[in-house]
C-alpha cells in the first residue's frame, strides 16, 4: 500500500514541524536566497526559549571575570544578574576596606541593613566584628578587608543557597587574587564550608590553618552567632589570639 504524503511525515513524526515551517513562511516575507543567518539566534527560531545556548559558558565568565582590574570587578559585581537574588536586592554588597590589607574577613551574605546601605556587616553583627577587630588592633578600613561569599541579600536571611555561591564565588576568587591577604578569617559555617568546600562544620575546623586559593585561613565563628551564644565569644577570641599568632608567624617567615 502507498502512503500519501501527509500519512509519511505522519509516520515520521513530521508533521508539527512541517506546519510550525508553513506558520513561519506565512508570518515572514521568503527571500528568493536563503540568507545565511547573521547569529545564532537568528539561526534558532525558538532561540528565546533557549538562553543557555546564547550566554556564555559558565568557564567563559569564570576566566573573564579572573582578569578584571579592581574597577572592572566592582562594576560588574554591581551589575551582576548570575542568580535570582538580583531580583530581590536593594544593592550589591561588594566590600570593605583597604584593598591592600593583609587581614580579610570573609562572612556569608549581607543582611537587611547591608542591602540597604551596600556595606558589609554594619548591623549589629558588624558592630560586634568591629569591637572583634578593635580587640586585634586592628580597624576597618585600615589593615582589613571584608566582604562576603555572596554580594546579595538572600530574602529573608535564608541560607544561601549551592547554585547563589557558585555564581558568585568568580567574584570573591578575584578579589582575593587582587588583595593578596596574608590571611583570611572565616567567619562562620557558611564561609567555612564555602571557602574549603567542606562539610565539617565550625567546632571542628577551629583551631586549624586551612587554605583558600594559596591564602591559609583561619575559621571562628560569625559574629551574628556570638551575639545569640554569648559563652562562645571566649572560644572567638581564642580563635583571633591564634590568627594573630599565624599572622606573626607568616610576617617573620615561620608557619605555627
Ligand atoms: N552577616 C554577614 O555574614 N555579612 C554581612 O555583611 C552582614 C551580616
Amino acid at each position: 500500500m502507498r502512503l500519501g504524503r501527509e500519512q509519511v511525515l505522519r509516520e515520521l513524526e513530521l508533521l508539527p514541524m512541517w506546519k510550525l515551517k508553513q506558520a513561519a513562511l506565512q508570518t515572514k516575507a521568503v527571500p528568493q536566497v536563503a540568507a545565511e543567518p547573521a547569529s545564532v539566534a537568528e539561526a534558532l527560531p525558538e532561540a528565546s526559549a533557549l538562553p543557555s545556548i546564547m550566554e556564555p559558558s559558565s568557564e567563559d565568565r569564570n576566566a573573564s571575570i579572573a582578569q578584571m582590574d579592581w574597577q572592572a570587578l566592582q562594576s560588574c559585581v554591581s551589575h551582576c544578574e548570575a542568580c535570582v537574588l538580583s531580583q530581590t536586592r536593594t544593592q550589591t554588597v561588594f566590600g570593605v576596606g583597604n584593598p591592600n590589607a593583609e587581614w580579610m574577613f570573609i562572612g556569608e551574605a549581607p543582611g537587611m541593613e547591608e542591602d540597604q546601605q551596600g556595606v558589609p556587616f554594619v548591623g549589629q553583627a558588624g558592630h560586634l566584628l568591629d569591637n572583634m577587630l578593635l580587640a586585634m588592633a586592628l580597624q576597618r578600613g585600615q589593615n582589613v578587608y571584608i566582604s562576603n561569599i555572596l554580594k546579595c541579600r538572600p530574602p529573608e536571611n535564608c541560607d544561601p543557597h549551592r547554585g547563589e555561591i557558585t555564581q558568585c564565588a568568580p567574584y570573591l576568587q578575584r578579589q582575593v587574587a587582587l588583595i593578596k591577604p596574608r590571611l583570611i578569617i572565616a567567619l562562620g559555617r557558611v564561609a567555612a564550608q564555602s571557602l574549603l568546600n567542606t562539610q565539617e562544620n565550625v567546632a571542628d575546623l577551629r583551631g586549624k590553618q586551612h587554605v583558600y586559593q594559596d591564602v591559609p585561613v583561619i575559621v571562628t565563628y560569625h559574629p551574628a552567632y556570638l551575639l545569640r551564644n554569648l559563652p562562645d565569644k571566649a572560644k572567638a577570641w581564642d580563635d583571633l589570639c591564634y590568627a594573630n599568632s599565624v599572622m606573626q608567624g607568616l610576617k617573620s617567615g615561620v608557619s605555627s
